[in-house]
Parts: C-alpha cells; sequence; structure tokens
C-alpha cells in the first residue's frame, strides 16, 4: 500500500526521501510527492501522479537541497488517481505557525464526520482524500497550543480523532523534528551509527543500508524524529512519548536484516522471475535452518499444541497456502482444521474457542484483514501461531508463537517464493504439532523437491513455446483435484494478476456444475492431472476436449495416454514427493503466468491496481 520515506539530518534530505521511495515502489502504487524544508524554513511540495519518475521530472531544475524532507508512494483508497490527492498534504494557511505537510498510510474511517467539523470550523479542503482531514485537525491542535507547549502535544491530541488504521508522518515550518505516529499500520525508524542520517518509513527496506538498528514503535505511541543538526552529540535523535506527551518505551528494537546488495536482479529481467528461481536453494535452507539447534527451537512450541480445532485466516496467496497447510493439519495432526479469508473471517462471527489454534498466514505480516483476525481470536482467548516471513512485522510480534519462512525479501508484487515456503513451513508445523521428530525420509523429501524444481527451471524454454502458444486465448481454467486443487486456485491468481486476463481455478469435477458452459474453442484449460483420482481428472478433460477447449496439462512424466488427449503436456516426475508435489505443480504454473504476461507485454514486477502489502482493509 502507500509508501512512507522520512528524513532529517545533516545529508541531502530529498536524495534519501527518493532512494526510500524507489525501495518501496515494489509495493505498489500510483502516484509519489515529496515535501522539503529550504534553508528560510519553507516548505516546498511537488507531486505528481504516475511513477516516481514523473516526480523526479519535477525536480528537474529545483534546488532541492535541504535537511529535512517526507515522501509518499500513494495507492489510491479515497479520491481519484491525480496530482492533487497525491501526497503530502500540505497546508495553504498564512500562518507559518500552522504551515505543516503530513504523509499518511491507512484509512481515516471517521474523514467525513471530522471533515464537516472542521468546515463548521472553517476549514477547507483541497483534496478528495481521507489524509486530508488530519493535516487540518493538526493545524487546529497547533492554534490551540499554549505557550509552553510542544508541536507534538498538537499531534497526539488531533491523532485521538483519528478511527482506523493508520500511520502519519508530519513535518512543520515551525519546528525542525519530524514526527510521526501510528495504529495499526507499520513504521519504523532509525538513525545512521554516525547519527547524521534519521529516517522513518512504513517499510524497513527503506532504511536498509543506513539505518543498523530498526525501532518499531507500538500502537498509539508518538516517534519525534530530531535532526542531528539541532541537537546535542548526546541528545537522543529518537525519541517516544505515549499519547498524553509521557516519554514511553512503547517500541520494539530489532536489527536490521535486509542487505541491499541481495535484492538487485541480477542477471534476471524481473524480480518475479528471480524469485521464481530462487526456490530451489531456498527449499535446501529451509530445510538445514529447521533441522538445526535453532530452528528446532522455534518449531518447540508447536509440539506443546493440543488444540480442538486450526483455523486458519490469510489473503490471497497466502490463503491458497493455507488450503494446502490445512490438507496436513488434518491428515497427518488429525485435527479439523479451517481455512477462513481473513477479509471475511471476523463478520461471520466465527465459532471459536479458547481451545483452538489461530494459525496465521502472511508474506509481509502486515496484511490488514490478516491482522484484525488475529486480534479477534487473541480477545477470544485463542492461542495464535504465524507463518511469516517478515521478522519483526506487526503480525510476527503479535503473534503468540512464530515460524518464519526464510524466503528473504520477496519484491515482486506476485507472491512466488513465499507460497512454496509457506506450505512447506506448514509441514514442518503439522509434523511437530504431530510431536513428531524431523526424520531423515521428509529432510530428503524437501532435498527431492529441490531437485525437481531445478530440473523443471532447466527446461524452462518447453514452458515458455506453450506460453506463446496460448498467451492469447478468450480465458484460462485451471483446475485440479484432491491436493492439487489448492494448486490450481494459485495458478490461476498468478495469470490473473500479471497477465491481466480472466482466469478461474476450479476443482476438475466441478466444472461440470456450471463453469462447462463457458468452454469453447477460445478457453484453455490448464489442467492438473496428478497421481491420484488420476482416471476421473483425465474424464474431465475429455469433456472440455469435447467441448473444443484447449487442453495443456500438467501431468505425469511419461505418461502418453495423459499427453494425448492434452493440446500442449508439461511431463513432470512425481515419483517420492507425495504431499509435496503440489508445490512441484505450482512452479510451472507460476512459470507459465511469468511467460505469459511477458508475451503480453504487461508491468510484471509492479502489476497495475495491486500493491505487494496491504494494509488497508
Ligand atoms: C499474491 O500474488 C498477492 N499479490 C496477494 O494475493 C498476497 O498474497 C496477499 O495480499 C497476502 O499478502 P501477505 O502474504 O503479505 O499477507
Amino acid at each position: 500500500m502507500c509508501g512512507i520515506v522520512g528524513y532529517v539530518g545533516r545529508g541531502d534530505a530529498v536524495a534519501s526521501v527518493l532512494e526510500g521511495l524507489k525501495r518501496l515502489e515494489y509495493r505498489g502504487y500510483d502516484s509519489a510527492g515529496v515535501c522539503f524544508k529550504s534553508e528560510d524554513n519553507t516548505l516546498n511540495l511537488y507531486k505528481k501522479q504516475g511513477k516516481l519518475a514523473n516526480l523526479k521530472r519535477a525536480l528537474v531544475g529545483v534546488d532541492h537541497f535541504s535537511h529535512s524532507s517526507i515522501g509518499h508512494t500513494r495507492w489510491a483508497t479515497h479520491g481519484e488517481v491525480n496530482d492533487l490527492n497525491a501526497h503530502p498534504h500540505l497546508s495553504d494557511t498564512l500562518t507559518t505557525s500552522e504551515m505543516i505537510s503530513i504523509v499518511h498510510n491507512g484509512i481515516v474511517e471517521n474523514a467525513k464526520e471530522i471533515r464537516d467539523e472542521l468546515k463548521g470550523q472553517g476549514f477547507s479542503f483541497k483534496s478528495d482524500t481521507d489524509s486530508e482531514v488530519f493535516l487540518a485537525l493538526v493545524q487546529r491542535e497547533i492554534r490551540n497550543l499554549s505557550e509552553s507547549e510542544k508541536p507534538v502535544v498538537a499531534v497526539c491530541r488531533a491523532f485521538k480523532y483519528i478511527r482506523g488504521n493508520s500511520a502519519f508522518v508530519v513535518q512543520g515550518r515551525n519546528f525542525p523534528e519530524l514526527i510521526a505516529v501510528k495504529r495499526g499500520a507499520p513504521l519504523v525508524c532509525g538513525n545512521s551509527d554516525n547519527r547524521d542520517d534519521i529516517l522513518v518509513s512504513s517499510d524497513p527496506y527503506a532504511l536498509a543500508g543506513v539505518v543498523n538498528t530498526l525501532f518499531f514503535p507500538h500502537d498509539d505511541t508518538v516517534t519525534v524524529l530530531h535532526s542531528s543538526n539541532d541537537v546535542g552529540s548526546m541528545d537522543p535523535v529518537i525519541e517516544f512519548f505515549d499519547l498524553e506527551g509521557n516519554a514511553t518505551t512503547g517500541f520494539d528494537t530489532k536489527q536490521q536484516l535486509i542487505d541491499v546488495t541481495t535484492t538487485d536482479k541480477g542477471e534476471f529481467e524481473h524480480y518475479m522471475l528471480k524469485e521464481i528461481y530462487e526456490q530451489p536453494k531456498l527449499i535446501r535452507s529451509l530445510r538445514d535452518y529447521y533441522f538445526s539447534p535453532e530452528g528446532q527451537e522455534m518449531l518447540k512450541n508447536s509440539q506443546e499444541f493440543k488444540p480442538e480445532r486450526v483455523h486458519i485466516t490469510a489473503c490471497g496467496t497466502a490463503y491458497y497456502a493455507g488450503l494446502g497447510i490445512k490438507t496436513f493439519i488434518e491428515s497427518i495432526d488429525n485435527i479439523p482444521c479451517q481455512v477462513d479469508l481473513a477479509s471475511e473471517f471476523r463478520y461471520r462471527n466465527p465459532l471459536i474457542s479458547n481451545k483452538d489454534l489461530g494459525l496465521f498466514i502472511s508474506q509481509s505480516g502486515e496484511t490488514a484483514d490478516t491482522l484484525a483476525a488475529q486480534e479477534l481470536c487473541k480477545e477470544r482467548g485463542l492461542l495464535t501461531a504465524a507463518i511469516v516471513n517478515v521478522e519483526g512485522s506487526t503480525l510476527y510480534r503479535k503473534s503468540d508463537n512464530n515460524l518464519l519462512i526464510k524466503a528473504g525479501i520477496e519484491i515482486g508484487v506476485a507472491s512466488t517464493k513465499a507460497y512454496t515456503l509457506q506450505v512447506l513451513t506448514g509441514r514442518l508445523f503439522s509434523n511437530a504439532m504431530a510431536g513428531k521428530k524431523l526424520d531423515k525420509v521428509l529432510g530428503e523429501r524437501f532435498l527431492l523437491l529441490a531437485d525437481r524444481i531445478s530440473d523443471l527451471l532447466a527446461k524452462v524454454d518447453m514452458i515458455k513455446e506453450i506460453a506463446e502458444e496460448i498467451y492469447n486465448y478468450k480465458g484460462y481454467f485451471y483446475t485440479g483435484r484432491g491436493k492439487y486443487y489448492p494448486s490450481a486456485l494459485e495458478g490461476a491468481l498468478k495469470l490473473k494478476e500479471i497477465a491481466y486476463v480472466h482466469a478461474e481455478g476450479y476443482a476438475a469435477g466441478e466444472l461440470k456444475h456450471g463453469p462447462i458452459a463457458l468452454i469453447d474453442e477460445e478457453i484453455v484449460n490448464i489442467a492438473i492431472i496428478g497421481p491420484e483420482l488420476y482416471e476421473k481428472t483425465l474424464s474431465n478433460i475429455e469433456e472440455i476436449k469435447a467441448r473444443k477447449g484447449v487442453i495443456v496439462g500438467i501431468g505425469p512424466e511419461g505418461d502418453d495416454s495423459a499427453k494425448e488427449i492434452c493440446d500442449y503436456y508439461v511431463p513432470l516426475n512425481f515419483k517420492g514427493l507425495e504431499e509435496l508435489s503440489p508445490l512441484y505443480v505450482n512452479v510451472a504454473n507460476q512459470l507459465l503466468a511469468y511467460y505469459m504476461a511477458k508475451f503480453k507485454g504487461t508491468d510484471i514486477d509492479k502489476p497495475r491496481n495491486l500493491a505487494k502489502s496491504v494494509t488497508v482493509e
């Protein structure tokens, strides 16, 4: 969702903010802006619809050297995509003490109510955003400050009016510090070791390479970032307060784990492709990690879990990973398991009890719906566990137990490696919950999966050729049965999000109950033919074929009868992979989606309308 970067310090603030915003491009955005303070303290605003390049163009020829700047990449929620609705928002009051600018990530749920109240008090609004109400609220509270009160008090007072999950950073003409505040939205800050650069952002990645120790303020904590130009060498450059203005320890500290040098695309044209190719190595290192004493320690708690039921909640790809993990929990642990879309879970008054376990799956650990589901489970007294990639994320911090998927940073908006590692971590979790030790057989199966994926990647041209043949059809059905059904759903999601074509994942046997009406020679069926329910799957394919649908089979190697009924065929060696084989199939789906999108010429790493981490409900 929206990306925030703020800088105060001795260096070039705008350059640092632009670099941070560039790093946050992967999260998805539709406009970008910066506000910087010039030597005479005036606040200068530049913001543009579209890519960061548009903003940079607008800054050409502008003297933007500054020691204080805030910047933003916007993913529109309230108000259409245009320059005016882009952030930062800057007050146009003539009273210099009230001249402030703000950036915002999240949704102000009571924006209309506040806007109406403030209009009645003479405030006017330039944009259609919910964010601008916070700007006006802070202005009003600055106006009402007593002489001895500092601007941070105004920010605290203004924030108390805000409902919903939001993070803001405020910059003021009349005060040197940046003031940040948050509830339910990610925020992180830190300073360089020499204290010259002080940064705040919505994502630790923006701080990588500059800040080693990260501070994550808790909800309702206000963070004040002082410029090293303005404080003495012993004074803190970052301070934390509660909403009453008292100093607080309401923050977590963590070492920066992201190394910028490992995050370039290298020889790959897109991050998505790079991340697909990383999978064999990551599977091997996940296995090594969980076989090591540190990994065993992480799994230890899971061995104590004896829940009556497990409730998995997640969104998108992570939800499909949850469907895969459900099959492990039910077959290995013999525990009933339900998988819910996090956006629906809390609104259906779920029947959950404090004897159950709430399991949350998320790459980012910042998905608002998943966090809300977690909160509900906590309120109802459930023990919680998370399968998560980003250590230190909100989900991670709020879970009673965590299992890290160790995927490294995932930059492609379309999740690939995270899915594979989520499902594998779920496999390890179900093993531990069943009270089993990690055995050689399971370890070897992980290694076999890594090897098979490597072999498939080496034969990528075969998939590329199929992609070239089929990328221009009208619609696509991904079908699978049993344990391959989640792979069908995930395959269709991948294609939709990066190739912008209609695709649906279906249980193969369900097509004849309705969607088969859509089948004709312009529809492609990507049919997963697993070793189980084999004959029934082939009959389902025949039904599509009889209606002239084009068939791409992904099925057993050396199987001529399967190959014969398909127009195109991706042979896979399923032997020995057992319950892990859907992940092998899924890599074929990832490659197919990637190359179809490439033939279509879409923006694969930053698909339109999408955000990497969905921090609004
Ligand atoms: C997957 O390709 C997505 N872009 C999306 O569905 C994603 O999986 C979902 O938003 C959940 O994100 P999370 O794993 O960070 O919680």
